[in-house]
């Protein structure tokens, strides 16, 4: 009796909620200062559901109902997203009063990295940190890393479960193609970045560390931060752990002082220091080492797992890429030459387009997140609806205020059928037809303490981002996915399995294939 009561009455109290809140936005007067807010039916969830399940979609739908500028509502904040070029510029140019990365970010990425490195300090101490990385992602390292690559890939598909039916003498398989991808680029990263010592670990505790870590390596953490589940305690245990194992590290190699001709990331951020004269401490060195690794591993697996799937669904362009090596590296006997870093990032087009147009399609990050520290006035051109029925205002034009999030959503523009020809055709010939002129924007380029970077301003592809918070893992990325996908077209043939080719998952932290996702793959004779 009480408890149908007490049902009742929470039922009717929801409906009072839901009733109050739909009347509040159907009938109260809109602040013409502030931009237009999405619909929702719930307070506090606003539109959370919608926006977790397909953030492309409801931007589409948004920008069709409300323009360019927006605000929605996720889990009691208030997020307002900004749309196309000058969108994208808002966010990523934001000067340092208006916009925060940080506060935007680190109840997500503190407990992972751990102290005081990236969003855990002032910007200022996050742009020395970007300059000591760069050290680290040289020429001379990158040279190295080519053979490292191969090495690996070779050693995976030759040992490696996955690959089994070929190890007992099969034709072909099929293969989960982000689950190998994932171990792929962990493997890759381990022994050319991160060093000796985590690659030798990497079959043992390293593994499960970092599987531990990366439970607590989710966007549930952006919104809610720490909550008492079991995956965060793992979480800050495994950050633990693994800050010591790379602090010890660091120590045996300042001990043994050896003149090591290694060209891993640790050994370049040991010899780096702040303007000021400080040195850099072991526990930044470590957390750094965290942060590269997180930043590295999903955007690189995810990368790669799409490029083989539209691969696997176009495979004229696989053969494309099948000429392109022996064009570049083909020996008249019918052997390869050796793959090598100069030719790699210089002379293989199609290769580079391929990688271009998979990030145009599928860029691993679908929003960008900043805090808004003082009002950010947002121009008359931006704020109009572009399909307007009716509601728009030519001369309309608003602020985004102090204490909403700002989002910016290049994955947007770079599909929008009014920049793209046939915006939704995975086309890497687009790129060898306009060069990379279409990602250009207006050139600025500026230089926040790391050397000159793209502002991306006007530039409708910003797969890396632009700006202060620009990728510094471009290079290393391409390197990386280039090498590994070299490696796939001179040994295999592929094609998608039966299930066809999948639909993007957004719920994780970067958009990943939805399993099934399966390539068959077939030894070159
Ligand atoms: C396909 C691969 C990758 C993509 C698409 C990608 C994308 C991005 C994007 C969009 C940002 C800007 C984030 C923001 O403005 O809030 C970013 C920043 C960054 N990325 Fe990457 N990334 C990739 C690979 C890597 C790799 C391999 C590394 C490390 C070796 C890396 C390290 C970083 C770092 C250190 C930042 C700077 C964060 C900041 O300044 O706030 N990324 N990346
Ligand atoms: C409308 O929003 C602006 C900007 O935040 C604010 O200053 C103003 O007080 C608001 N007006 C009303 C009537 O709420
Ligand atoms: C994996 O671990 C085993 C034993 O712990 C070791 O012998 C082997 O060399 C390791 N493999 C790699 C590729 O590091």
């Amino acid at each position: 009796m009480t408890w149908m009561r007490m049902t009742g009455l929470f039922v009717v109290g929801i409906a009072v909620i839901v009733v109050l809140n739909v009347l509040s936005q159907l009938l109260l007067p809109r602040n013409r200062s502030l931009p237009p807010v999405v619909f929702h039916w719930f307070p506090v969830i606003g539109s959370a559901v919608t926006y977790g399940i397909d953030p492309y979609k409801f931007f589409f739908d948004c920008r069709e109902k409300y323009g360019d500028v927006f605000t929605f509502i996720l889990f009691g904040r208030q997020v307002t997203v900004a749309l196309g070029t000058k969108g994208s510029n808002l966010v990523f140019n934001g000067r340092l009063n208006q916009v925060s990365a940080e506060e935007a970010y680190t109840s997500l990425t503190t407990p992972v990295f751990g102290k005081e490195v990236v969003y855990d300090v002032p910007n200022a101490v996050l742009m020395e940190q970007k300059r000591f990385v760069k050290a680290g992602l040289s020429t001379a390292n990158f040279r190295a890393y080519v053979p490292q690559i191969v090495d690996e890939v070779n050693e995976f598909v030759k040992k490696d479960s996955t690959f089994a039916p070929l190890q007992l003498g099969a034709k072909s398989v099929t293969v989960d193609i982000f689950k190998a991808m994932s171990e792929i680029t962990i493997l890759t990263a381990s022994r050319t970045l991160q060093g000796k010592e985590v690659r030798d670990n990497l079959n043992k505790s390293f593994a499960g560390l970092y599987h531990d870590l990366d439970s607590g390596f989710t966007p549930i953490n952006f919104v809610i931060p720490n909550l008492p589940l079991p995956n965060n305690f793992r979480r800050d245990r495994a950050q633990r752990q693994m800050s010591a194992f790379y602090q010890g590290i660091i120590k045996k190699r300042r001990e043994a002082d050896t003149e090591d001709a290694g060209h891993d990331m640790i050994r370049a951020l040991m010899e780096q220091s702040y303007k000021d004269g400080r040195g850099i401490t072991d526990i930044e060195i470590a957390h750094m080492m965290i942060a590269l690794l997180m930043a590295g591993q999903h955007t690189s697996s995810a990368t790669g797992s799409w490029a083989l799937l539209r691969l696997g669904q176009r495979p004229e362009y696989i053969q494309e890429l099948y000429e392109e090596q022996k064009r570049v590296y083909g020996e008249p006997n019918g052997t390869f030459r050796p793959l090598d870093y100069d030719i790699q990032k210089s002379q293989l087009p199609v290769m580079d387009a391929v990688i271009r147009e998979t990030l145009r399609l599928h860029p691993p990050i679908h929003s960008i997140m900043r805090k808004v520290k003082s009002d950010i006035p947002v121009p008359a051109a931006l704020s109009t609806p572009k399909t307007a029925k009716g509601k728009a205002n030519e001369s309309a034009s608003f602020v985004i205020p102090k204490g909403h999030y700002v989002v910016a959503a290049p994955g947007v523009s770079q599909v929008d059928p009014c920049l793209w020809e046939d915006s939704d055709v995975f086309n890497p010939n687009r790129w060898m037809s306009s060069g990379k002129n279409s990602e250009q924007g207006d050139g600025e380029q500026e230089d926040y303490g790391w050397g000159m970077v793209s502002t991306g301003s006007g530039s409708p592809y910003l797969p890396f981002g632009a700006g202060r918070h620009r990728c510094i893992g471009e290079q290393f990325a391409y390197l990386q996915l280039g090498t590994i996908v070299s490696m796939f077209v001179r040994n295999f043939d592929w094609r998608l399995d039966g299930h066809g080719f999948p639909a993007p998952d957004y719920t994780s932290m970067v958009v990943l294939p939805k399993s099934p996702a399966n390539l068959v793959f077939t030894l070159r004779s």
